[in-house]
């Protein structure tokens, strides 16, 4: 697999290009593709099928269809992509098209290599009208796997179900592309072309997403602990976007040592891996953590750089738990928040772990389904600052995408606040102290969530219908074995804002004592239908705590088996991820 080598925090500027030729516009006609609706973020398939002659145009050129001209007439787009195989190329055709549809100027990251935190917060900082993320975000890349793209509005926030609807009803009866015939652009130098009325620049993928980061956090206080020599610590970039973003943060700006830096080149094919940071596919960082002699602290990202593990020595934290223990400690010690967030929201199958911090700090509390787009509008309005996902997702209003790299240095920062007056030699606050502290406070939410993916679309569908009818039969005070039935639905949201109604985001049980089941298909998928299944349970005696979560769910998870009639519909007898 070929490397993409980022220079960027120290490549310096070539002077700027200007061709002065008028912008020449060509039209290519074409036929539609079946199948080009958008998932929970962005279009994903195989990249054979993006491959196909004009299947990436056509869904470009049915984005610009739809969306108002004012909103990219002459305007700045972003682009950015995670390495992976396929970008280069995508990368000139999506230069082409905005050209042809007149964008003013397309910034792209060198390399094509930016983050999605980072377009997301490059969107914002240059007002920019949109960014396009060529990325399959966790998915495995390379010529056999999977491609995506996503595009996100002017606040910086993946683009709305109405657009998305919009882009797939044009792309069914798509008749032509519009191209500025231009060169492809060298992505490997930093500097700007002009064409007529329209320009393309390679930028930096790092310094502005740095600068935010800097403003966010105190980043002395960060490097307190990063440059101990009595704390170790380890990041694994997992060969995906981050590799570009790790060394000038973590490294060059907060003192860490550069071996704790691990799979920190982006590479087309992830080094064949599956670059979703997880018990599963983070596997060697989670075996160095566990190991004897472990480090102190461990994260990982993902493909994309927004998703987010972080482990403590021989320890793992649910990311239900991260999201909570960030909210909990926040104004104390992220200078973002020193006025206290504004309020905190999760996703629907997320544990209600964050439901009691909100509690006790008097926050507004927000449940939304799956997707982090569904946040956005609550940021907007200045009524939500932190929130998270089950699925290694979080993230505050600094941006309108979930962070990983800013979830690692809110732990961080929570850490180096507790050992801040630590003398060398002293026994440190852990990642497991802090976590044990915060069950003791709040109670436990025990949580776990299966995944069977890859499933014959045909009986996973078949489950859930099973499931809807269920639910409709249900009521309050039945029996589940030895569980309560308080309601069961198929959960329906209001957006607060705009009044906006979604239905059908995933089958949920919720029992007396505050546990819950719940049942959704996966809207990331690239192949089949991947079925989650999610079990919480809270235990508020602290003497009960220190239980291994798949010990403590096994009743919940065999009810959920058992309900739902997995095996049967999906010929599966065992998870293919347990998180
Ligand atoms: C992406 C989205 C998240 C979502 C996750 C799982 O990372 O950005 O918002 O929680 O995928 O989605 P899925 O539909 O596969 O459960
Ligand atoms: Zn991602």
């Amino acid at each position: 697999s070929s490397s993409v080598t980022v220079k960027a925090s120290s490549a310096s500027s070539s002077p700027p290009t200007t061709i002065d030729q008028e912008l020449r516009i060509k039209t290519v006609p074409t036929q539609p593709f079946e199948g080009q609706k958008t998932g929970t973020s962005g279009l994903r398939k195989k990249v054979k099928v993006f491959m196909q002659e004009n299947y990436l145009a056509n869904w470009i050129q049915a984005l610009f269809d739809s969306l108002p001209p004012e909103d990219y007439k002459n305007g700045v787009l972003i682009l950015g992509g995670d390495g992976r195989y396929f970008n280069r190329e995508a990368a000139q055709i999506i230069i082409k098209i905005a050209a042809g549809n007149g964008v003013g100027q397309v910034l792209v990251g060198m390399d094509g290599i930016m983050s999605t935190p980072a377009v997301s917060a490059m969107i914002r900082k240059r007002k920019a009208n949109g960014g396009f993320i060529m990325s399959a975000s966790h998915n495995p890349g390379g010529p056999d796997y999977d491609w995506g793209i996503k595009f996100n509005y002017s606040s910086g926030q993946p683009a709305p179900e109405s657009i998305t609807d919009k882009i797939y009803g044009n792309t069914l009866s798509i008749s032509e592309i519009k191209m500025g015939d231009i060169p492809d652009v060298d992505l490997s130098r930093l500097g700007r072309v002009d064409y007529g009325a329209f320009s393309v620049e390679v930028v930096d993928p790092v310094a502005d997403y740095l600068e935010l980061m800097e403003n966010v956090f105190d980043f002395s206080l960060i490097r307190s602990l990063l440059s101990r020599s009595d704390f170790r610590f380890i990041f694994d970039a997992m060969h995906a976007v981050t590799g570009a973003y790790a060394k000038p943060i973590f490294v060059d700006k907060l003192g860490a040592s550069p071996d704790s830096i691990s799979n920190g080149v982006p590479l087309e094919d992830f080094g064949h891996g599956h670059p979703d940071p997880n018990l599963t596919y983070a596997k060697d960082l989670v075996d160095v953590l566990y190991g004897e002699n472990g480090p102190d602290f461990g994260a990982a990202s993902d493909g994309d750089g927004d998703r987010n593990m972080i482990l403590g020595r021989a320890f793992f934290v649910t990311p239900s738990d991260s999201v909570a223990i960030i909210a909990a400690n926040a104004q104390e010690t992220i200078p973002y928040f020193k006025t206290g967030p504004k309020g905190l929201a999760r996703s629907m199958p997320t544990s209600g772990a964050l439901d009691r911090v909100a509690e006790k700090l008097n926050l507004p509390f927000y449940e939304v389904p799956t997707g982090w787009k569904f946040f956005g509008n609550l940021m907007d309005e200045g009524k939500l600052s932190i929130c998270g996902e089950e699925s290694f997702g979080t993230g505050s209003d600094h941006i309108r995408e979930k962070d990983g790299i800013w979830a690692v240095l809110a732990w961080l920062s929570i850490i180096a606040y507790r050992n801040k007056d630590k003398k060398p030699g002293e026994k440190l606050i852990s990642v497991s102290d802090v976590v044990n502290e915060h069950w003791a406070t709040y109670g436990r939410n025990f949580f776990s969530r299966y995944d069977y993916e890859e499933c014959e679309s045909e009986g996973a569908n078949k489950m859930i219908e099973y499931l809807r009818d269920l639910v409709s039969k249900s009521k309050a005070g039945d029996k589940y074995g030895s569980y309560t039935l308080h309601f069961a639905d198929d959960f329906t949201y209001t957006d607060p804002v705009d009044g906006s109604v979604v239905s059908k985001q995933g089958v949920r049980f919720v029992f007396t004592d505050g546990s819950r089941i719940i049942f959704r298909l996966s809207g990331t998928g690239s192949a089949g239908a991947t079925v989650r299944v999610y079990i919480e349970q809270f235990e508020p005696d602290a003497s009960k705590h220190n239980v291994d979560a798949q010990t403590a769910l096994k009743p919940l998870i065999d009810l959920a088996l058992s309900t739902s009639k997995l095996k049967e519909f999906t010929g599966r007898e065992q998870p293919t991820v347990i998180t």
